[in-house]
C-alpha cells in the first residue's frame, strides 16, 4: 500500500524544486524522477516472485529470467554450451575415400546410410520448426525458454551436419533430402508426428483450459519421448555400429555428438513433462494416459518397420529382432520416466555400448581410442 502523506511530502517537495529551475531540462528530469517515486511501491508488486512462475500458463514476466525456479533447465542450458561443436571440425577424408572406393562398403551398408541420411536430414528441420513456431510460445518459464533457445540451435547444428556429409561424399541432395516425401518407411514416420507439431504451430491454438493444456502436453511427450527418445535411435546405432567397425569414422564422430545433444534434449522434454504434471495434475487422467500408451505402442511399430526397410538383410552384426529388443527396452524406460505404466515384457539393451558413446567427452576421440575401450569392456562382440 502506498502512504500517501510521505507521498504527498514527496510531490510538494518536487514541486518546490521545480520553482527553482530555470530550463525546461531540469523540470522534465524532476518530473521523471517524481513518477519513479510514486510507481516505487507498484513496480516492487510487479517484480517477479519464484512461488509465482509457471512452465505454463505462468502470469510473470518472461522477459526476467532471474530469479531461478527451474534450475534443471539452466544447468542443462549451460550444459549443452559448454559441449559447442561445429561439423567442420571433424574430418571426413576417410569416409570420402570408403564411399569413393567401389569395394569400400556393401550395397547394404550404402543403402543403410542413404535410408539413414534421408531421415535426419529433414527430421532436425522438424525439430527446429517445433521449437521456434510451436513450443517456444507457449512455455512462459525464461529459463526454460533459454534452453530451448539453445537447443533450436543445435537443431541446426545437427541438420548442418547431415547436409555436410551428404556433401562430402557427394551424394544426389535431391534424393536424400526428398526421401521423406518418397520413401515410406520415413513418410510414416513423419506423417505420425505433424499432427503433433501442427497443433502447436497453429496460431490459434491456445492453452489454459483441460484440453488445451493436455493437447500442448501430449504434443510435448511425442516429441521428446518419441521423435527425440525413440525415432533417432535406430539410425544413431547404425552409424555409430559402423564406425565401431571403422567404417565412416567422420559421420560417426558427427553422430557421436549429436546422440549427446540429442539425449539432453529428450532429458530436458522430461523433465519439462513432469514440471507440468506436477504444477497441473489435473492433466494426468487415467484416458490421457490410455491414450499415450497407444500413441507409445505405434511410434515403436514404425520405428521397427523403418529398422527392417534399412537394413532388410541384417548386416553390422545388426538385425531386425535386435531393433524389436532395443526399441521396446528403450520405450519402456521413456515410459518408466514420464511415469506411464510397463508397456513390453521387461527387456535387456542389446546396445549396452550405445549408452557409453552418451557420456564420452569431446575432448575424446572415440573412434581412435576404440580398441583400446572395447578390449577391455569386451561388450559386443561383432561378427
Ligand atoms: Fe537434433
Ligand atoms: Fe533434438
Amino acid at each position: 500500500m502506498l502512504n500517501w502523506e510521505i507521498e504527498d511530502q514527496k510531490t510538494k517537495n518536487h514541486v518546490g524544486a521545480l520553482k527553482n529551475y530555470d530550463n525546461q531540462e531540469k523540470i522534465e528530469e524532476s518530473a521523471k524522477s517524481l513518477i519513479e517515486n510514486n510507481s516505487s511501491e507498484d513496480a516492487l508488486k510487479r517484480r517477479v516472485k519464484v512461488e509465482d512462475k509457471r512452465i505454463i500458463n505462468g502470469g510473470t514476466d518472461v522477459n526476467q529470467l532471474v530469479p531461478f525456479k527451474y534450475k534443471w533447465a539452466w544447468e542443462k542450458y549451460l550444459s549443452g554450451c559448454a559441449n559447442h561443436w561445429m561439423p567442420q571440425e571433424i574430418n571426413m577424408s576417410r569416409d570420402i575415400a570408403l564411399w569413393k572406393s567401389p569395394d569400400g562398403l556393401t550395397e547394404d551398408e550404402r543403402r543403410l546410410i542413404k535410408r539413414n541420411l534421408g531421415f535426419f536430414v529433414t527430421a532436425d528441420s522438424l525439430a527446429a520448426n517445433n521449437i521456434v513456431l510451436g513450443t517456444y510460445r507457449h512455455i512462459t518459464a525464461p529459463e526454460c525458454r533459454q534452453y530451448l533457445l539453445r537447443q533450436a540451435f543445435e537443431e541446426a547444428i545437427h541438420t548442418h551436419a547431415y547436409q555436410y556429409i551428404v556433401e562430402s561424399l557427394g551424394l544426389d541432395e535431391s534424393e536424400i533430402f526428398n526421401a521423406y516425401h518418397e520413401v515410406s518407411s520415413i513418410r510414416d514416420k513423419d506423417e505420425f508426428l505433424i499432427p503433433y507439431i501442427d497443433t502447436l504451430t497453429n496460431p490459434n491454438f491456445k492453452t489454459g483450459d483441460q484440453k488445451g493444456d493436455q493437447e500442448l502436453l501430449r504434443s510435448l511427450i511425442v516429441f521428446s519421448c518419441l521423435m527425440e527418445g525413440l525415432f533417432f535411435y535406430v539410425g544413431f546405432v547404425q552409424i555409430l555400429a559402423l564406425g565401431r567397425q571403422n567404417k565412416m569414422t567422420g559421420s560417426a564422430e558427427q553422430y557421436q555428438y549429436i546422440l549427446r545433444d540429442e539425449s539432453m534434449h529428450c532429458n530436458f522434454g522430461i523433465d519439462l513433462v513432469n514440471t507440468i504434471k506436477l504444477e497441473n495434475p489435473d492433466l494426468w487422467t487415467k484416458e490421457f494416459k490410455e491414450e499415450l500408451v497407444d500413441i507409445f505402442h505405434k511410434a515403436v511399430n514404425l520405428e521397427y518397420r523403418y529398422a527392417e526397410d534399412t537394413m532388410p538383410r541384417g548386416i553390422l552384426g545388426l538385425n531386425a529382432p535386435n531393433f524389436k529388443t532395443y526399441l521396446r527396452y528403450i520405450a519402456n524406460r521413456r515410459a518408466h520416466q514420464i511415469g506411464l505404466p510397463q508397456l513390453y515384457e521387461k527387456e535387456e539393451n542389446p546396445f549396452p555400448w550405445m549408452a557409453e558413446m552418451v557420456d564420452l567427452k569431446k575432448e575424446k576421440n572415440f573412434f581412435e581410442t576404440r580398441v583400446i575401450d572395447y578390449q577391455v569392456g569386451g561388450a559386443l562382440q561383432w561378427d
